[in-house]
């Protein structure tokens, strides 16, 4: 069994530890850069777009297609001969679900709260969408934007001109009012090709500067909340008949659970999985996809927390952090192969402990000891 990701960031080189177990092999269809899983996997095809001709090699040469990202167009894969039988997510499934705009008119159509929202395709109707939401506001780049990029504050009118004045040609962004969120949680839903769904459990997400920064199980909040939240999840999964994972991303703000947005594979809130669930997301993901039962999504211990480790001001040097990392105890190292960039998600570290004070504190300390050394330091 061979299964081509397309992409080939840290989710693609977690995919390929998860399915080295199963007995899969695994192909890349990769960008041209210094992405993670290329340094792991021997068959990497590499490419400067995800145009047809491409794809469609890429699918010909592999038993079963997935992704690491939504960066193909879903009418790509929708050309490409055998794709229905051979690439999950579906075509169906990513035009659903990885553009913004799309996400909340079926949310909307399904009767699932979100935030109130407008959509723009002009800088007219951005500036009438903002008069009509009002200050502080956010308009989102409805595809493509991944870790805040595509996420923009408007304050003021000064903001709204900024953006304006950066604008391409052809875009499309959702306008919504900047909400006071009391959390953020996700929901991940492993949904397989015949339709069987396995959610685990709510997690408990914490943004800055809208990159996700720390997650942690249990969430800590009430059960109506997390009961609703996973009913949502479900509910949202069949309308998009997902394969695979999806991520919900949900805040919760006046005490109601709104959704965010969705993204049609493994997803950083889910990290923690791997270490502190019976199957991990990755796994659960390729089982899904290959059709096979799902494993149990249920905590192994009492708590579990993820610290990212992202870029810092100055740079580090991430191979000479792994020793101060590892004296940390209970700290669990996850690289992923990238060279710093401020701001970047070089990594993570879970920890596993019996409250998640506990294991937050061991991930935090982890996490600054792996960032602790600068770049040039000249140590070996
Ligand atoms: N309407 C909003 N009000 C307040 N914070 C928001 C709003 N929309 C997004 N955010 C913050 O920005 C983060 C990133 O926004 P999101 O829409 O998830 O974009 P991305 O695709 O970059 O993850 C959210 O997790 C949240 O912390
Ligand atoms: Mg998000």
């Amino acid at each position: 069994m061979k299964i081509g990701i397309v992409g080939g960031g840290q989710l693609a080189q977690m995919m390929i530890q998860a399915g080295a177990s199963l007995g899969v092999s695994f192909a890349l269809l990769a960008l041209e850069s210094d992405e993670s899983a290329t340094a792991i996997c021997s068959e990497v095809h590499w490419v400067r777009g995800f145009d047809r001709e491409g794809v469609a090699a890429f699918v010909a040469a592999c038993d079963l297609v997935t992704f690491d990202h939504e960066l193909v167009d879903p009418a790509v894969i929708e050309s490409v001969p055998g794709a229905e039988a051979k690439v999950f997510p579906s075509a169906r499934t990513l035009r659903l679900s990885a553009n913004k705009a799309r996400q909340r008119e079926m949310l909307q159509a399904a009767g699932i709260p979100s935030p109130e929202f407008i959509i723009a395709l002009d800088a007219d109707q951005l500036r009438d969408a903002v008069g009509r939401i009002g200050y502080p506001a956010v308009a989102k780049a409805a595809h493509g934007g991944y870790d805040g990029r595509g996420v923009f504050y408007l304050w003021g009118p000064s903001d709204l001109d900024e953006l304006v004045s950066r604008l391409p040609g052809a875009f499309e962004l959702i306008v919504e009012p900047r909400l006071e969120l009391e959390a953020e949680l996700a929901v991940l839903v492993a949904r397989s090709r015949s339709g069987r769904l396995s959610l685990y459990p709510v997690l408990r997400t914490v943004q800055l500067d809208s990159v996700c920064n720390e997650v942690w199980a249990p969430s800590g909040l009430d059960a109506r909340l997390e009961e609703t939240a996973l009913d949502y999840g479900r509910r949202i999964a069949e309308a998009v008949e997902s394969v695979g994972m999806l991520a919900i991303e949900m805040f919760v703000v006046n005490g109601e659970v709104l959704i965010n947005e969705l993204a049609p594979r493994p997803h950083n809130s889910g990290h923690l999985t791997i270490e502190a669930c019976e199957s991990s997301q990755f796994e659960n993901h390729l089982r899904a996809v290959m059709d096979l039962p799902l494993g149990p999504t249920t905590l192994v211990v009492p708590a579990a927390a993820m610290v990212n480790l992202l870029g810092p001001a100055d740079a580090v040097d991430l191979q000479a952090g792994l020793a101060p990392l590892l004296a940390v105890q209970g700290a669990r190292p996850h690289l992923y192969h990238k060279s710093y960039r401020k701001g970047r998600k070089l990594g993570h570290v879970t920890a596993l402990a019996s409250s998640v004070e506990d294991a937050l504190d061991v991930a935090r300390e982890g996490a600054a000891a792996a960032l602790s050394v600068p770049a040039g330091s000249g140590s070996l």
